[in-house]
């Protein structure tokens, strides 16, 4: 027969560890993170298997769709914001924070956007885009993703409709339009493949160091971090967000994590791909400057790895599977979280 006394403490101790690893969003936060996050539609939150989850393990909700410029203003002058206040609405109510995203991005930019012609038109649609969608949600957002996916990989500037007529102008009004619109939410430059050395992370650290000098409205950085598994294109990931973070002297997170497997998953791959969550996890905890992690979505009946062409042949990339079993990359993930203060193996290059 146990003694009563250390049994209590035994009960104790298993109370406190139930606690401290709740979810997630609880385990980032005892390590001292801002939250610990992910993606979601309305569909989500109608799928009654995915939003107790949703609820349950992450403490910052990033809008994956609603935001874009092809949901909310998809006809000149009507905005449709309904979709997008449904997932505002819903993380508030549950207690979370919000990342908008995005207000200026390439993807998904409706035919009379593109169809512009001028410098001066597309400077007023962009401000007036801007001013309203930022105007509607201030005061209920942690952070805005201002513009997405600005650069190609050799660092050169992408050729979006707003880059074609305005020039690297269109990311100083963007990140203006968006401070005036709401001066107390943070404002993020959003990019992939800056997670590790190369050009494209150079030239996000020298548009940042510039819109800095210039004092232009910039407080963050978001790193999508959009991974294959053992691909050997993460060494050094902590370096490169520390590298990010003390050059130029503002927040970052990482924002759209996932870790994509080609097809077909085997129990190899998915012991990799938990490799490949826990060091991605534990770089931005190693780095100080790092507020917090997003993942793009909970369950792999959903990722946007099944829907696009350029992640053809993969699939498999979140912590949850189809039926809503917890994969061991959702082990990676906290263990990531646990090893605090431990530098992140290296990977092979
Ligand atoms: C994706 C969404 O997840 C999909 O549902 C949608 O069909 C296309 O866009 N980088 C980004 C995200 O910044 O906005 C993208 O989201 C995924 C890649």
């Amino acid at each position: 027969m146990p003694r009563p006394l250390p049994l209590l403490l035994v009960l104790i101790h298993l109370l406190l560890f139930a606690l401290v690893h709740a979810s997630l969003d609880s385990a980032i936060k005892l390590s001292g993170k801002l939250y610990f996050g992910t993606a979601l539609d309305p569909r989500h939150l109608s799928d009654t298997r995915c939003e107790p989850i949703a609820r349950r393990e992450f403490g910052s909700i990033t809008t994956e769709n609603t935001l874009k410029w092809g949901e909310t203003q998809r006809v000149r002058g009507n905005f449709t914001l309904e979709d997008a206040e449904t997932v505002v609405g819903w993380a508030m109510g549950a207690g979370k924070t919000v990342r908008g995203h995005a207000l200026v991005w390439h993807g998904g930019v409706p035919d009379w956007v593109e169809q512009i012609q001028t410098a001066e038109e597309m400077r007023s649609v962009l401000q007036a885009h801007i001013t309203t969608v930022v105007s509607r949600f201030r005061g209920r957002l942690y952070a805005w993703d201002v513009v997405n996916e600005v650069f190609n990989d050799d660092g050169s500037w992408r050729e979006s409709v707003f880059f074609r007529l305005l020039g690297a102008e269109y990311v100083r009004l963007a990140f203006r339009a968006a401070n005036a619109a709401d001066p107390e939410v943070k404002l993020y430059l959003n990019d992939y493949h800056i997670h590790h050395q190369g050009p494209k992370l150079d030239a996000v650290i020298r548009l940042a160091q510039d819109l800095r000098a210039e004092g232009v409205p910039i407080h963050g950085i978001g790193s999508q971090t959009h991974l294959v598994v053992a691909d050997g294109n993460t060494p050094g990931m902590a370096q490169s967000l520390q590298h990010l973070a003390t050059s130029t002297g503002l927040e970052i997170a990482l924002t759209e994590v996932d870790v994509r497997i080609p097809q077909p998953a085997n129990r190899r791959k998915l012991r990799e791909q938990h490799g490949d969550y826990e060091y991605t996890v534990a770089a931005c905890l190693a780095v100080p400057q790092c507020v917090g992690v997003t993942v793009w979505g909970i369950s792999d009946r959903y990722s946007w790895v099944d829907d696009s062409e350029e992640t053809r042949g993969y699939d498999a990339p979140l912590m949850w599977d189809v039926r809503y079993v917890k994969k061991l990359a959702y082990e990676g993930a906290m263990k990531g979280i646990e090893g605090r203060g431990r530098a992140p193996r290296r990977r092979r290059g």
